[in-house]
């Protein structure tokens, strides 16, 4: 029997999982204490085999020594699907924040949890968590939205679904929104901005009981985020009692090995870099501690220890891609399409159209597989399905264009009843970037690998089950360094010339855009009668879209995000900083104090019913604020509506905030209660002189509405 499983045993038996690692670790030489600490792969292999198309062909495995039997962890990455084998590709994280559905998103985590583990992960980088502070941001698609609660509730509702087949890491810890600069950039944020605009969501999927924490790339307050002690040791273990294991996000995460060991970061991922080179000789020196080294391996091995149920779970047969899987990735892709704009045509909105109809779908990414980001986030599906398929398995009569001629597109739409325009954006125009690697950057690689590990790190490559590259990707540019920030909010000047061309030819057009966030919208929207936001929606991204489009699905997804009039009207943002400073106003809250109507509104989309809120109630208990009303539909069909609750705080400086949520579902002329409990934390304050909470005091204004403010919302002030 191996220390590992001895320490298995006992737990098993009713041993602190603490207390059994540390037995296990003390099994161990000081060198295999030290493999703990950083990835298990060589460097320089290691970056050749991603370079030569590796990322989704294995996990990425750190701190198993096989010795005593500790099979250290095996990291996947999502989070729009298992980004390793052939996954099914889920709807983006954006797409999914905009489903208002913790419950639909813990679904999500369970089918990409049971993806995962059947191909050799045991642990995945899906919960990232960043907030959405400029929708220029690269990144944007991988997260759930603007605000700390809807974020914080989906990423956790994420961790639950996911963690019950595998550990779950979120990531990035913290304030990484900007992407080209993220390896350069300092944030500055004071402590009130930090803990109640950019660290909530952090705590609450901590709370949750996530098993890992990844850091950022960034500094925050002059710190690289990796060796950041007030971060990974004050705030997160502290503060916030977390007991799970730090993880560095993927090379240069780190700079200074000792430095990062004493801040409280675990393993260095996802090779022998930094650490390798350079923390031995540290303790020799005395720059950090046996104890620091025997802490960090203890916290990985304990975490393991507490997962074991779920680890050594047996796999079942076929979930890589099952059935079952991808019928969820529909469903949530319809789910996730928000109606923004659906005027009449001749005393008719457009949508729904009917399944009779003459449909045209045009343009470039009528029928293109976009399933957004091409880094770490790449999710390899074979089995993807675009608008025009969607549309083609619906409706009996299609005609297609791919509008590389604007006018020929426009002749062929003029001859339907309803025409689709699909344009937005593509991996090439936003998502993960490298870009050029700063000297001071590659001089901290290691000059060579170890002739040893590069051997078994090769014959465990040989070994691997085999994955298929889809084709799509066969002309595809390698590497990481397309997308990076957006250059402009707006839609190509072809897109917008397709749109007008089209909208001209015929009346009855609507307009999917597919994109990660916001897009401004405004020279071209009122030429058209409708627009749905229809994200990167993943395998099944066509059918979901087509459920909307001809109202088999009724639309329920609001936007996780305000759309601006004008860029002019968000906050700055400069995608080539050094320093940059965060506050407590960005996205609503921004437009909201600077007096500027938003185009839509955070919270906002359109149904094919309408909806009232009537009765509402609120009322003050010892530890919570209780919500209750009724939700009516007052149209013609099923629909569900999404409840929002605001809270404006008694000190008039401070941004309203939304503390709770409930979609609704409403049969047709009929009235559903809802009731909610908001925990009074949830309207706490930061006082930075203590480092710490203050309970609420005083009049608060609650108001009940559909969206961000909403002029009809129920306002009641009460007093905590
Ligand atoms: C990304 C992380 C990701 C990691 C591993 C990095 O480039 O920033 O989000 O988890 O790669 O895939």
């Amino acid at each position: 029997m191996t220390a590992f499983d001895e320490a298995r045993a006992r737990v098993t038996a009713g041993t602190a999982p603490t207390l059994a690692a540390r037995m296990v670790v003390a099994e161990m030489t000081p060198e295999e204490r030290l493999w703990c600490l950083d990835g298990d792969a060589p460097t320089w292999a290691g970056l050749a085999f991603l370079g030569g198309g590796g990322y989704n062909l294995a996990p990425f495995v750190a701190a198993a020594v096989e010795r005593v039997g500790f099979p250290g962890i095996r990291f996947s990455d999502g989070p729009r699907g298992a980004v390793i084998g052939n996954a099914t590709c889920f709807p983006v994280s954006m797409a999914r924040g905009a489903t208002w559905d913790p419950e639909l998103e813990e679904r999500v985590g369970e089918a990409i949890g049971r993806e995962l583990r059947a191909a050799g992960a045991t642990i995945t980088g899906a919960v990232c968590v960043n907030l959405l502070r400029h929708p220029a941001w690269g990144r944007a698609q991988e997260t759930y939205g603007e605000d700390p609660h809807h974020v914080g509730e989906l990423g956790a509702a994420l961790t639950r679904g996911l963690q019950r087949h595998v550990m779950a890491c979120v990531k990035h810890l913290a304030c990484n929104s900007m992407e080209n600069a993220r390896f350069s950039v300092d944030i500055e944020v004071d402590e009130i901005a930090l803990h109640e605009v950019y660290l909530p969501h952090f705590r609450r999927v901590i709370d949750e009981g996530v098993a890992s924490v990844m850091s950022a790339y960034n500094s925050v307050n002059g710190e690289w985020c990796g060796q950041n002690r007030d971060l990974l040791t004050d705030v997160l273990r502290d503060e916030w009692g977390f007991d799970g294991f730090v993880i560095s996000d993927w090379i240069f995460g780190l700079r200074d090995a000792p430095a990062s060991l004493r801040a409280g970061l675990d393993i260095e991922m996802p090779y022998r870099m930094v650490r390798a080179q350079h923390l031995r000789d540290a303790l020799d020196r005395g720059e950090v501690s046996w104890e620091d080294v025997d802490r960090a391996v203890a916290r990985v091995v304990a975490t393991v220890l507490r997962f074991d149920d779920v680890l050594s779970a047996p796999v079942a047969e076929g979930e890589l891609g099952s059935d079952v899987h991808r019928a969820l990735a529909g469903e949530v892709a319809g789910r996730s399409v928000v109606l923004l704009r659906n005027e009449p045509v001749e005393g008719a909105p457009v949508l729904p159209m009917s399944r009779g109809a003459r449909v045209a779908v045009v343009g470039r990414l009528a029928d293109t597989v976009n399933l957004g980001d091409g880094g770490s986030s790449d999710v390899w599906d074979l089995d993807c399905h675009t608008v025009l398929d969607g549309l083609r398995s619906a409706v009996a009569d299609v005609v297609h264009d791919d509008a590389s001629d604007i006018a020929r597109a426009a002749a062929v739409a003029a001859g339907a009843d309803v025409a689709i325009v699909v344009v937005g954006s593509t991996y090439v125009d936003e998502g993960e970037y490298i870009g050029t690697t700063d000297a001071s950057l590659t001089a901290l690689l290691p000059p060579g690998d170890e002739p040893e590990v590069v051997e078994r790190f090769e014959a465990w490559l040989a070994s691997l089950p085999p994955t298929t590259k889809p084709p799509r990707l066969a002309d595809r540019p390698k590497g990481f360094s397309l997308g990076g920030d957006r250059s402009s909010l707006r839609l190509s000047a072809s897109d917008v010339e397709l749109i007008r061309a089209v909208a001209a030819a015929n009346p009855r057009t609507v307009v999917a855009i597919q994109a990660g966030s916001a897009v401004v919208a405004t020279e071209w929207i009122d030429e058209v009668p409708a627009v749905v936001q229809a994200w990167y929606g993943g395998c099944q991204a066509g059918p979901g879209l087509v459920d909307v489009l001809l109202g088999e699905v009724n639309p329920s997804a609001r936007l996780p995000f305000t759309v601006p009039v004008d860029e002019s009207h968000l906050p700055a943002f400069d995608r080539d900083a050094t320093a940059f400073r965060y506050d407590r106003w960005h996205g609503w809250w921004h437009l909201a104090r600077s007096g500027r109507t938003p185009a839509f509104p955070f919270g906002f989309g359109l149904s094919y019913t309408t909806f009232s809120l009537t009765d509402v109630a609120v009322s003050a208990a010892e530890e919570a604020v209780l919500v209750r009303g009724l939700v009516g539909n007052t149209g013609d069909r099923d629909g569900a509506d999404v409840v929002q609750v605001y809270v404006e705080l008694p000190d008039p400086d401070a941004p309203p905030r939304l503390v709770g949520f409930a979609r609704v579902e409403v049969p047709a002329h009929d009235e559903v209660a809802f009731e909610l409990t908001v925990p009074v934390d949830r309207f706490a304050t930061r006082d930075p002189d203590r480092h710490a909470w203050r309970r609420p005091a005083g009049p608060h204004r609650i108001a009940v509405g559909r969206f961000a403010g909403d002029p009809d919302a129920s306002v009641t002030t009460i007093e905590l």
